[in-house]
């Protein structure tokens, strides 16, 4: 009777999972704040395609973690960058089975760490500031390279002003028509982002709060959607969303097109933390949280847990 009278269902296709995929490593690495989850080689991408495949889950978003960096990030714009070749080994593995999306950021591939390009700050109080406009030319290569490896979906994850339409601006000039947006619209300033910044050995000194938003604003973030929107999303995100459950539902009632939610890495580490000592039961923990994150609005949700959980959707929950 329960099951019946639910209002909340989970599905595999719901779920997105987030993958890393490391240059120049033969065989995946450990993240040690994220228990469970690797940096994947080359090789080792495929089977983790197949395996989420198999269970019916909707997609995987894809993270480069490149030997080296620069101040503009070129890795991210070389082709034979390791988020690029990843791009390509994994629409291979994937064929029709899940879509592929990648994260289009520069903070992977700098080597300051930011999410965009710098120049010399004229106020006080710092050196160097990120540079909005610089930054989106920067994106609008990033997008072309993408589109043309075979992402299918962008995740504009850096947060500057203007990005959605400038993308959109760029892969229409060159054709891309098919390649679909998802807008990190309501990406807050998070604690909880500690964990990815291991997996993908970011070298950020500081924090994101010129660019990403404060967590105290509610509006702020609905307002952020609804720019993306008119922009050219097609997909707008929040995120973090387990602390962000309210700008979740208030963006899903002001939005008319899919609304997201990242469950991210602090999230993901706290629940495996508190399971690995017993104090909570961890399958139970993993299907409320996501459960929840679905019930404020989310249609889909991007998870750590994506191959797990469908896994145990697929069996029948
Ligand atoms: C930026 C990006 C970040 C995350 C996803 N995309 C890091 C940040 O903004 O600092 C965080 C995801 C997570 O914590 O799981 N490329």
């Amino acid at each position: 009777m329960r099951r019946l009278v639910s209002e909340t269902r989970l599905h595999p296709a719901d779920l997105v999972l987030p993958v890393f995929v490391r240059e120049g490593v033969t065989e995946p690495m450990p993240i040690n704040s994220m228990p469970g989850v690797v940096q994947h080689s080359l090789d080792s991408l495929p089977a983790a395609i197949a395996e989420a495949a198999a269970v019916g889950v909707g997609g995987v978003m894809l993270f480069g973690v490149p030997e080296s960096r620069d101040a503009v990030g070129s890795g991210a714009t070389d082709p034979d960058g390791i988020l690029n070749v990843a791009t390509r080994v994994a629409r291979e593995a994937a064929g029709d089975a899940l879509v592929v999306q990648t994260d289009l950021c520069l903070d992977e591939f700098t080597d300051h760490g930011h999410c965009g390009v710098l120049r010399p700050s004229t106020g006080w109080g710092t050196d160097f500031v990120v540079d909005n406009d610089a930054t989106l030319e920067r994106y609008r290569e990033m997008a072309l390279v993408q589109a043309a490896s075979g992402s299918q979906l962008l995740g504009l994850s850096g947060m500057m002003d203007g990005q959605t339409a400038a993308v959109r601006e760029a892969l229409d000039e060159a054709g891309f028509a098919d390649v679909a947006l998802l807008a990190y619209a309501a990406k807050y300033a998070s604690a909880f982002y500690g964990p990815f910044r291991d997996a993908v050995e970011s070298q950020l000194e500081g924090d994101r709060r010129t660019y990403q938003l404060d967590p105290g604003n509610r509006r702020e973030g609905v307002r952020e959607a609804i720019l993306d929107i008119d922009e050219g999303a097609d997909i707008v995100m929040v995120k973090p969303a387990g602390s962000y459950l309210d700008v979740l539902a208030d963006v899903a009632a002001a939005s008319d097109v899919p609304v997201w939610a990242y469950q991210v890495s602090g999230e993901y580490a706290m629940i495996e933390a508190a399971a690995a000592y017993g104090w909570i039961d961890r399958g139970r923990a993993i299907v409320e949280s996501v459960r929840g994150i679905r019930r404020a609005g989310a249609d889909v949700v991007l998870t750590y847990w994506a191959t797990e959980l469908a896994g145990w959707l697929k069996d029948g929950l």
